[in-house]
């Protein structure tokens, strides 16, 4: 089945996580924690087929807000595929990329809107990675390789390919 992610077309399976298939295709998506769902860079907005990927999950529904949940926004690391069909999303760092190409005033409103639904999850947010259990070592290596890919992410923001809806070579994470 295909899924389009950022208006590119990939390949994918059921049982797929969002966040996989757009790292291995090298799709402009955040992921600082390695996909331990504690950074939330992955935020994607499903445009179509919701219906086709996994059920929310609790961490999913102790994270993001009702306004979220609403504009469609799940988390890449929590999201699988479970039913083949067309499934079209659009990551929250090719939005903030896009805003950067065309508007960057609109990245104030944007990081405010962002920042307040971020607020009112604090406490369940809390609640929920304080009840959790990190194998430390993986979580080390994870976000070693999410913080190396972030610094990749936003240099290719700034760079010529930011001007482009077009898929570049420079686009790493
Ligand atoms: S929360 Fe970090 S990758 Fe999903």
């Amino acid at each position: 089945m295909q899924i389009t992610i950022n208006n590119h077309q990939y390949e994918a399976n059921q049982g797929d996580r969002l966040l996989e298939v757009a790292r291995l295709n090298h799709e402009h998506i955040g992921y600082l924690c390695g996909g331990n769902t504690i950074c939330q860079t992955c935020y994607v907005k499903v445009l179509e087929g919701a219906e086709l990927l996994s059920p929310l999950s609790e961490e999913e529904k102790a994270i993001l807000s009702e306004n979220l949940l609403k504009a469609g926004t799940r988390m890449a690391c929590q999201a699988t595929i479970e039913k083949p069909g067309t499934i079209r999303v659009v990551s929250a760092a090719e939005e903030v990329r896009h805003m950067l190409a065309t508007n960057p005033l609109d990245l104030a409103g944007y990081a405010a809107t962002m920042g307040w639904e971020g607020m009112v999850k604090v406490p369940d947010t809390l609640r929920l990675q304080a009840g959790r259990e990190f194998d430390l070592w993986q979580l080390f290596c994870d976000v070693l390789t999410g913080i190396g890919d972030g610094w990749k992410l936003i240099f290719s923001a700034f760079s010529f390919g930011c001007c482009s809806n077009e898929k570049s070579e420079t686009r790493v994470c």
